[in-house]
């Protein structure tokens, strides 16, 4: 007989249930402890297989169709989380993700989770910390440990705090899962963490800032030349936490103008960090922000791959893994450079290819040159071979300027490390 109180579960799923009472009654046999938690999670999930028995369609629309009294209080904050069942040890929570793509992160809650459609690219992590500038904040070395898929059925377990840190990023549309998780937090922090190297508490941003920030976006409207002076003055006066909040929000007005190093310089300073690990710290959210918003523009499986790939990839090695895997018996060089050739062609707003560069299919030839050979010298040599650009020595510098560009472009980072 059951311990639970279905009352709880918002909608009555048999194979929800029978996942539900076995976690149930296997933790509440080892006493509640933290320590065989994630792995009685998983077990429940290999053996009750919910990626073959949980009708997601069925469960969504349950719980469109589900009367008020049905349903309980729990509240996640991410828009593709949505709980399924709160108990008073854990929740079960299922995921549908479409456009949005996951940072490395760690969690503050121990379970598992299980891929129940979709193909979802996950890097694995580990952070090693130098020092924290305050428990919220923390400055060490990101390193990937791997990039794998993965497939419908495949089951991860989750250690609350720095011992998972992982990113994940769905191909299809959607990709969903199922979680499940304990309350018990043990006080742990939530966290962000930056290929830089810098560990930022996911919820980070609390009142004073977000007033902060919603007052200079107002002023940016108003006054902009007053507005940085504002900035940089606000900055002074800051700790380094809402210093960094404010500057990482509103950096997008300032990018771009002669003053922004004096605003990175300057908090900096405040945070007692290298002005270049700030600067490389907020490119590499810069960065995510270019992904996401192009990932929105990209509908083909493979690009979305790709996408994906060069999103929690750190180097091309982890790439071509990838691709290997996602496309047996091809070169993962040879279907690296097609994809990224019709990605440099396309475009869907009519200005920039999906590449987020200029539509110009010298940019996609220089590109794909610049894959087989990243020397300048060859570049220019095997352009003059195939003929491709008049007089390549008249421009010359042009080339060169675009092809450094090329391979600075922060799309592409990890082809280039
Ligand atoms: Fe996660």
């Amino acid at each position: 007989m059951s311990r639970l109180s279905y009352r709880k579960v918002i909608l009555v799923d048999p194979a929800l249930l029978r996942l539900i009472e076995r976690v149930n009654e296997r933790w509440l046999a080892a006493g509640y402890r933290e320590a065989p938690f994630a792995d009685i999670c998983a077990e429940a999930l290999v053996a009750l297989e919910p990626f073959r028995t949980l009708d997601v369609r069925r469960v969504l629309a349950g719980l469109v169709e589900a009367s008020p009294s049905l349903f309980r209080t729990a509240r996640h904050t991410a828009d593709e989380v949505i709980p399924l069942y709160g108990g008073p040890r854990f929740v079960v929570a299922l995921h549908v993700w479409t456009d949005s793509i996951g940072r490395p992160h760690s969690h503050a809650w121990n379970g598992a989770y299980q891929i129940l459609s979709g193909t979802s690219i996950q890097g694995d992590y580990t952070f090693e910390e130098a020092r924290a500038i305050d428990p919220k904040l923390r400055i060490g070395a990101l390193r990937a440990r791997q990039v794998r898929a993965l497939t419908p059925g495949d089951t991860v377990r989750v250690f609350r705090g720095d011992k998972t840190i992982h990113a994940l990023s769905y191909v299809d549309r959607p990709g969903v899962s199922i979680s499940i998780r304990g309350l018990e937090t043990f006080g742990t922090l939530t966290y962000d963490y930056w290929g830089s190297g810098l560990c930022v508490e996911t919820d980070l941003q609390d009142e004073y800032a977000d007033i902060k920030i919603k007052a200079i976006e107002a002023l940016w409207n108003i006054d902009g030349e007053g507005c940085f002076d504002a900035v940089k003055r606000g900055l002074l006066a800051a700790d380094p936490r809402t210093g960094f909040t404010v500057l990482r929000r509103t950096m997008g007005h300032f990018r771009g103008t002669s003053r922004v190093n004096e605003l990175v310089e300057c908090l900096a300073e405040k945070m007692g960090i290298e002005v270049s690990f700030l600067s490389d710290a907020l490119g590499d959210i810069e960065r995510d922000g270019v992904l996401r918003r192009r990932r929105e523009q990209v509908r083909k499986l493979d690009h979305r791959f790709l996408l994906s790939a060069l999103h929690l990839a750190t180097n091309r090695e982890m790439v071509h893994d990838l691709l290997r895997e996602q496309y047996p018996g091809s070169n993962p060089a040879t279907v690296l450079r097609e994809c990224i050739a019709e990605m440099a062609e396309q475009t869907v707003d009519g200005a920039d290819s999906l590449l987020g560069m200029p539509l110009d299919a010298g940019v996609g030839t220089i590109l794909c040159l610049l894959l087989d050979d990243g020397n300048l010298a060859t570049l220019l040599a095997r352009l003059e071979a195939r003929n491709e650009f008049e007089d390549i020595q008249a421009n010359k510098e042009l080339l060169l300027s675009s092809a450094r560009a090329i391979k600075e472009f922060s799309i592409l980072r990890p082809l280039f490390a």
